[in-house]
């Protein structure tokens, strides 16, 4: 039975039905995958049984895995061995974390509009969060689609934006989320990177907005007239009609395009449910300048 794409918005947003992720797909079956994932950018996909090596197994269909973690073991350690992001509001031991811990002030970042892993040179294709266990209210995940926010700007401010390149640093989102508490050894592996402004998708040609939490300057412009810039181009690509909130259901995958979409975990009683979700991170090809063929700035 060929897998069917349902659209829940008609350029945005789409599930995905008569798909088992635990198994191995067929190429006929991928290749309608990468073709739903280019016309949509968020891709659902509900009743799956997935263990963590078939969620791996799954993801590194995409690109390469991205295997690097942002934080110090040392200070903060995991509860999820390499290649997964922890989303999900527990301690390394597995019990709901402490009002005060450093994981829990550093993912409050994560309820800021963001792409994952655009302060890498090497920055995201896409992530695929899977969910296990979910909260009885609150905790949803949004997403913002860059590609229709940047269609609808006005020529003016698309001429404006050709070209620009911004500084993306992980300090910028986290000082912006109230955590300043990086040590040397996370803010050595964690340079500033330049990421360009507006991007073009290879498999489809359109363009797309590149900006959100992590970008904090844009180069070549005073300080402050980036930071407006910045702050004016998320406001826009966040208003109500860019924007799908995703509800969740357990068992559920969601996979997304951070080349053009921005994401934001939105607020739970964190202290109270828990909620317990692991993420896969898929590296792009090339750092944005490079792609664009944008001289960098940094
Ligand atoms: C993510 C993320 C926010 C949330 O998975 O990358 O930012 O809490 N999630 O759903
Ligand atoms: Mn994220």
């Amino acid at each position: 039975m060929p897998i069917t794409i349902a659209p829940v918005t008609p350029g945005f947003v789409a599930e995905v039905g008569d798909i088992d992720l635990a198994r191995p797909l067929s190429a006929a079956d991928f290749d309608q995958l990468r073709q739903a994932f280019t016309s949509y950018s968020v891709l659902v996909f509900a009743n799956q049984d997935l263990t963590p090596e078939q969620h791996l197994a799954f993801s590194a269909r995409w690109g390469a895995v991205e295997k690097d973690r942002t934080l110090d073991p040392k200070a903060t350690p995991p509860r999820l061995s390499g290649e997964f992001a922890d989303i999900s509001n527990l301690s390394a031991e597995g019990r709901i974390w402490g009002e005060t811990s450093r994981q829990r002030m550093y993912k409050a970042g994560n309820r800021l509009w963001h792409t994952d892993s655009s302060f890498k040179r090497l920055p995201s294709l896409c992530s695929l969060l899977y969910a296990s266990t979910v909260v009885p209210i609150g905790g949803h995940t949004e997403f913002a689609d860059q590609r229709a926010a940047y269609d609808a700007l006005p020529q003016s401010m698309k001429a404006r934006l050709q070209g620009l390149v911004a500084e993306h640093w992980i300090v910028h989102s986290r000082r912006r989320s109230g955590f300043h508490e990086f040590n040397e050894d996370e803010m050595k592996r964690l340079p500033p990177v330049p990421q360009v402004v507006v991007r073009t998708l290879p498999e489809s040609g359109r363009k797309s907005l590149f900006v959100a939490s992590h970008a904090g300057r844009i180069f070549g412009m005073p300080d402050a007239e980036g930071r407006a810039l910045i702050d004016e181009l998320i406001a826009h690509v966040t208003q109500r009609q860019f924007v799908y909130t995703h509800r969740w259901r357990p068992h559920e995958l969601v996979m997304w395009d951070n080349r053009c979409t921005m994401h934001r975990g939105t607020d739970y009683d964190d202290l109270r449910w828990v909620r317990e979700m692991r993420r896969v991170t898929v590296s792009d090809v090339a750092n944005t300048c490079e792609q664009e063929g944008v001289t960098c700035a940094a």
